[in-house]
């Protein structure tokens, strides 16, 4: 885990960055130190100043009791950002609240922090603490430092084309001519090839779904690149969930289903040459009807406009996709334990199924998930199995779910 701290002189947009890093982002915990009238406050986000939050006087001594009480109080909150806005040499004697500071730092949760410039034993090993990044802001460096850390990754550059075979061909053609940069994105407004998973094709008729392909180049061991996969379906459901007002289930691996008809699919490609990559197509069913569909689809697929009983917005849909896909980069893959709890809320793949392969096809039982997000199951037979993405598929009993 990563946690980040700026320092720097007054006035040169320290805690700018802080609240631009923490934008849109829900559960802070932390406080914010805040001068007024003479007294310093000490406020939890969203806290008004009160006698309750008084900290100290500004030309009087610090009490280190204030500190260990508040201070402590408002790191223990249960959250998923700590905000340490900002640390200073007046927590040198407040041994309690220190210590709070550096379970915070040892811990999984992200901290983002201003440091005062002062010399003190206490700031400087929280510079020096192995898990955080120290960054000095500068009127030279801060926008710089905006488009590192605040501005999105994904659809940074969106190219946008009327038709295309593939969005994600489209993206291997720019990487292999060396124009690809991280988070590129392509959307298309029908493919003329659209491919799906094992081989299959996927319809992307005009104007009627969303197709788009997103390049992602994680800093991360490449073992972990296969859960991304599992990643995309919880970003894309949280997603259409949040424009559409339902919420879809996700089928093992990566389909995003409502009343037993898919929605949207996910077909995760790794590449390697010139660089080693992700990309991450993604389908969505957005306003087909069942003759759209033709008889053979319409029983097992359903647009969101059917799902929703209500036209979707493509616009507001892509924005929601790729703030979604943004927020998982950033956490990827640091966050596995969250994607997997929301992975596992959502996942329908449970009971009996079929487990299909070339040309055969095995009864079993559903018995979990895996850290990997891998699915494991019980055949028939008593063995046990793991079954990874892309090995073969699994069917319910009764239906394509
Ligand atoms: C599946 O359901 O098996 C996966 C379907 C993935 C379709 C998307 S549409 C955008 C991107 N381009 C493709 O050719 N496929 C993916």
């Amino acid at each position: 885990m990563q946690h980040i701290f700026f320092t720097g002189g007054k006035g040169v947009g320290k805690s700018t960055l802080v609240e631009s890093l923490l934008r849109g982002k829900e559960n802070i915990g932390g406080f914010r130190t805040v001068k007024s009238g003479g007294a310093v406050y000490l406020l939890r986000p969203g806290e008004e100043r009160s006698a309750e939050n008084f900290l100290f006087p500004c030309d009087g001594e610090a009490d280190p009791k204030r500190f260990d009480t508040l201070g402590c109080g408002a790191l223990e909150a249960p959250c998923e950002w700590i905000v340490m806005d900002e640390l200073g040499p007046r927590e040198e004697k407040a041994a309690v609240f220190q210590a709070a500071v550096f379970r915070a730092l040892d811990g999984e949760i992200p901290v983002i922090g201003v440091l005062q410039e002062a010399d003190s034993a206490f700031l400087r090993r929280v510079a020096d603490h192995p898990n955080v990044r120290c960054i000095e802001v500068t009127k030279e460096n801060r926008d710089a430092l905006y488009a590192e850390l605040c501005a999105p990754i994904v659809g940074r550059e969106i190219r946008h084309l009327e038709t295309v075979d593939s969005t994600n061909e489209e993206i291997k053609r720019a990487l292999a001519a060396g124009d690809a940069p991280d988070g590129l994105t392509v959307i298309a407004a029908e493919q003329t090839a659209g491919r799906g998973r094992r081989g299959r094709q996927f319809l992307s008729e005009k104007g009627k779904g969303l197709y788009c392909s997103v390049l992602l180049k994680p800093d991360c061991p490449p073992e972990d690149l296969a859960m991304l996969t599992a990643w995309a379906a919880v970003a894309v459901r949280d997603a259409i969930e949040k424009v559409c007002g339902f919420s879809p289930a996700i089928k093992w691996p990566n389909d995003l289903v409502a009343d037993g008809k898919k929605l949207c699919g996910i077909l995760t490609e790794l590449v390697t040459l010139p660089e080693t990559g992700v990309i991450l197509g993604i389908g969505v069913n957005l306003s087909q009807t069942a003759e759209d569909f033709g008889p053979e689809l319409a029983p097992i697929a359903a647009s969101l406009a059917q799902a929703a009983g209500k036209e979707i917005d493509a616009g507001l849909l892509t924005f929601a996709v790729l703030r979604e896909l943004d927020i998982l980069y950033r956490s990827f893959p640091g966050k596995r334990a969250d994607y997997l709890r929301r992975y596992g809320e959502n996942c329908l793949t449970r009971g009996e199924v079929w487990v299909v392969g070339e040309d055969v096809r095995r009864h079993a039982v559903v018995t979990g998930i895996n850290e990997d997000f891998s699915l494991l199951v019980r055949y028939d037979t008593g063995e046990t199995g793991v079954i990874r993405s892309g090995e073969v598929s699994v069917r319910g009993i009764y239906g394509y779910v």
